[in-house]
């Protein structure tokens, strides 16, 4: 074996070894389902910060699109992972108040397309707030409360 091989055969066998060793380590521990429940509570309350803000902001007579991209790109994250939020075992029934109704979980595909389309709906948002559309935007703030309503309608508690 030349001295290349040698070299390439060890470090081969260390890799390997390093990815045994890393496999074997215990998974970290994810947060609890209380700990989940008050990371969604407090991103909504702070979308609603965000989208509140932006609604009002977008009143004034010289208020441009194109200023709101760092709060649609927020909204437009945020609505991506909204799902991932919501794991089974954090419905109501457990120590944490939660208003996330059951029939998220019972009707899981009805949940994941009123995420969707809020989803849609903030990428459009951001969109128009990159193109500097200010008409559309603003249009498109409607579009967007429409989608948090939909969703609040038929899975959060009144
Ligand atoms: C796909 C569904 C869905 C969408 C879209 C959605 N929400 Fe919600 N929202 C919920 C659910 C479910 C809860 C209840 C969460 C809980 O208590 O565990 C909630 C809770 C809230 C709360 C209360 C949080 C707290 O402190 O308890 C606020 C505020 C809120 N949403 C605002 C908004 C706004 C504003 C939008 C749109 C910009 C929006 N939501 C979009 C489902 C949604």
């Amino acid at each position: 074996m030349s001295k290349t091989l040698v070299t390439l055969a060890i470090a081969c066998a260390a890799g390997a070894l390093g990815l045994v060793a890393v496999n074997s380590q215990a998974a970290p521990a994810g947060p609890s389902p209380d700990e989940v429940i008050a990371a969604r509570q407090a991103s909504f309350d702070m979308s609603a910060a965000t989208f509140g803000g932006m609604s009002h902001a977008a009143e004034a007579p010289d208020a441009e699109a194109k200023k709101f991209g760092f709060q649609a790109n927020a909204l437009a994250k945020w609505a991506k992972v909204l799902p991932t939020l919501f794991p089974a075992g954090t419905g109501p029934g457990g120590a944490a108040k939660t208003a996330a109704l059951p029939t998220i979980w019972s009707d899981r595909a009805g949940f994941d397309k009123a995420a969707g389309d809020y989803a849609a709906a903030t990428a459009k948002l951001l969109e128009l707030s990159k193109a500097n559309d200010t008409p559309g935007f603003k249009a498109q703030l409607g579009e967007v409360n429409k989608a948090c309503a939909a969703c609040h309608g038929a899975y959060r508690a009144k």
